[in-house]
Parts: structure tokens; sequence; C-alpha cells
């Protein structure tokens, strides 16, 4: 007779007692056995958050190996995949092995199911028995391991449509866009950052698609290679390349190319520190500022708003808003272009 768990999986909590499992230091990873209202999963293919995959491979000095130890060490220590550093986590791909008495028939799974996991690898319990291949490019790295999800958890069945880790990439950032298809109204200007990145790409799009022709979207990228990949993309009105880490100089291109009005939304999608006053400072009196990067910083978001006196309103990069999946992968969907530069990219 299985055990029952706790639905946010605190049963699995060792260290600190009480807290949930995101926040704990130390999860119970033993798959031996599972409780009554848990997934097991056999776990192909882990897709590093791009914040913490950026920070393991310097930490490691882009040596394979380094990096697995990394992520050996962090796994061992905490029962999870959370970066002590950046806190952040990431989602995996993989096949459901067994599911719990408690769930079997009031969920739309079965055993062998593939799936992506919705929820952080930073409060995920997991198992790394072999890392076969690390992917830097595209931050995923492929094991043999088993993951639990909990009975809270959320998940998305591959589709059979595109190749899986496709959609694994794109799912990884699902929360982006689908966030975008809310905050942005017809007629706004959308100023995104990062722009030529993964969760960047998918919310040019969707951004345009939202404001529509009276609305305007301004992409900054960074290196050459993605501004120009953006421009033949075509989503935006604007693009340039830009450090974000310098908000003034980002500030005064935003505001040639507004006439001064600033965005109404701005959306934050790099992998990099120090780039919170570049957006609140290209975001217009009462605009909103999305952060979905997990680089970000709420004390210096907090205080630097404050700081210029700017009343914007910020927005936690919440990884999860109502249709997410569905929002991302119908934009895949949808756009060939994008399917085929996220099949190059990604796939
Ligand atoms: N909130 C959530 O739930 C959630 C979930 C998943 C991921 N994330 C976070 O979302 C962020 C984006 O993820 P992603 O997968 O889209 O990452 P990505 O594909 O690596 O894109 C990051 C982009 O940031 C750009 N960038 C780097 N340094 C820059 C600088 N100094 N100035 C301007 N742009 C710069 C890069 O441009 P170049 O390529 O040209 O250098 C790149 O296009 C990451 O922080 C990730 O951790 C959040």
């Amino acid at each position: 007779m299985q055990k029952h768990g706790n639905k946010y999986g605190t049963h699995r909590v060792i260290e600190p007692k009480g807290v949930l499992p995101q926040p704990a230091n130390k999860i119970d990873n033993n798959m031996d056995e599972i409780y009554d209202n848990e997934i097991l999963i056999d776990v192909k293919t882990l897709n590093i958050d791009s914040a913490s995959f950026t920070d393991i491979s310097n930490r490691a000095n882009h040596d394979p190996e380094q990096i697995k130890k990394i992520m050996f060490e962090i796994v061992e220590k905490q029962g999870k995949h959370r970066n002590p550093w950046t806190g952040s986590g990431g989602m995996l791909l993989g096949v459901v092995e067994k599911i719990g008495d408690a769930l079997k028939g009031k969920i739309d799974l079965k055993e062998g199911d593939k799936i992506a996991t919705l929820v952080s690898l930073s409060l995920t319990p997991l198992r790394i028995d072999e890392i076969l291949e690390i992917r830097p490019d595209v931050d995923q790295v492929d094991i043999k391991g088993k993951a639990i999800l909990f009975e809270s958890g959320i998940y998305a069945k591959i589709p059979t449509d595109m190749p899986e880790k496709l959609a694994l990439s794109a799912l990884d950032v699902a929360g982006a866009p689908a966030q975008t298809a809310k905050l942005c109204k017809p007629g706004d200007t959308v100023f995104i950052i990062g722009a030529g990145g993964k969760s960047g790409m998918l919310c040019c799009y969707e951004a345009k698609k939202r404001v529509g022709v009276t609305g305007k979207v301004i992409g900054m990228c960074h290196s050459p290679k993605s501004t120009e990949r953006l421009i033949k993309l075509g989503f935006c009105d604007h693009v340039f390349s830009g450090n974000a880490t310098n908000p003034v100089e980002t500030m005064q291109v935003v505001s040639d190319l507004t006439n001064g009005k600033m965005a109404d939304v701005t959306i934050n999608n790099v992998n990099i520190p120090d780039t919170e006053m570049t957006s609140v400072l290209c975001t217009r009196e009462d605009g909103t500022v999305y952060f979905f990067s997990m680089a970000t910083s709420f004390t210096k978001a907090a205080l630097g708003a404050e700081g210029v006196g700017a009343d914007v309103n910020m927005i936690i990069g919440n990884g999860y808003t109502k249709g997410h999946a569905e929002i991302t992968l119908q934009e895949l969907r949808e756009n060939a272009e994008l399917r085929k530069v996220f099949e190059e990219l990604y796939a």
C-alpha cells in the first residue's frame, strides 16, 4: 500500500521542515517507492533554465566534465536541480513510468506517455544516474535518471506534430509569450529586451499579433547573430542591438524610436544580471514591466525604480499562466518562419 503524500510535495522536504519543496535546501529524491499521489518519470532530457545554465557553464569554464560535476553536486546536495547561485531550475522531458494509486483514472495520463513537466526543476525531486550528453547551445542535457511530479505539478503531453526537443525548448519559456498575450493591447508600444533569444522571439511574435497595425514592437538584441535573426523574422517594427546593462544609452534609443513616449509594456527576456533599470527607464509612467528573466533582482528593480522616481507596474515573471503551453505551441504551428528558426536552433 502506497503512503499518502501532500498535494504540494511537502512530504519530501527534508530540511528545513515545514517549507514547500521549492525553497527547501534538501528534498528526498528516493524513487524506489512512490507516494500514492505522485507520478514517477523516467527522465530523458533536462532543459536547464538559461540563466542557470549560463551561470554553471561560466563556473565550469565551459568544460563539459566540469559542468557534469557541478550538476551532480547540485542534485546530490539538494535532491533537485536548483542552481544555488541563480536559484532557478528548468524543466524536463521524460516518459511516465508509474502513476500513484490515488491519481489513477483521475488524470489524463497513462504510463508510457511522453511529457514535459511545466513546474521548475528547482522543486522537482530528481535522481541523475548518468549524464549522457550536454548540448550547451540549447541548455539541454540528456541523462539517465528519474524524477517525481507532485499532484499539484503541471505538465504537457508532448505533441506528435513536432520534434520533441522543439516542443521541450518552447515549453521551457511558455510563461513569457502567454503573459505577453495578456499584457499587450491593440495600439500599445512594446519594448522587448533579449528579443532575439528563445523567449524573446516568441514574445515578439505574440506582441505584434496583439498590438496590431496601430501598435509598435521594438526588439533589443545583443549579438549581431540574434539581431540579424530577429530582423529576418519580421515581427518587430524596429530592431536594434545594444547592451541592456547600459540603461541611459538604451533609454535614449527607445526615446528616439517612440518620440519620447517610451514603452507601454516592457518585457525583459535576458539571461544576465543588471538589466532592471534599463527595463524601468524605457517604460512610460504607469506602464508595465514584465520581468521574465530569472537574473532579475527584486531589490535592484524596486529600489532602482524608486531611486529614479518611476511609477511603473512591475510584474514578476510567473512561469505559469493559464493556457501557456497551448499559446506557445500554437505560435510554432501558425508561423512557419518562427518554427523553422526554432527547429534550426533547438530541435
Ligand atoms: N520566469 C520564468 O518562469 C522563466 C522560465 C524559463 C526561463 N526564464 C528566464 O528567461 C530568460 C530568457 O530565457 P531564454 O531561454 O529565452 O534565454 P536565451 O535564449 O538565452 O535568450 C537570452 C537573450 O539575452 C540576450 N542578452 C544577453 N546579454 C545581453 C545584454 N547585455 N544586452 C541585451 N541582451 C542580452 C541574448 O542575446 P545574444 O544571444 O545576442 O547574446 C539572448 O538573446 C532567462 O533569464 C531564463 O532564465 C524564466
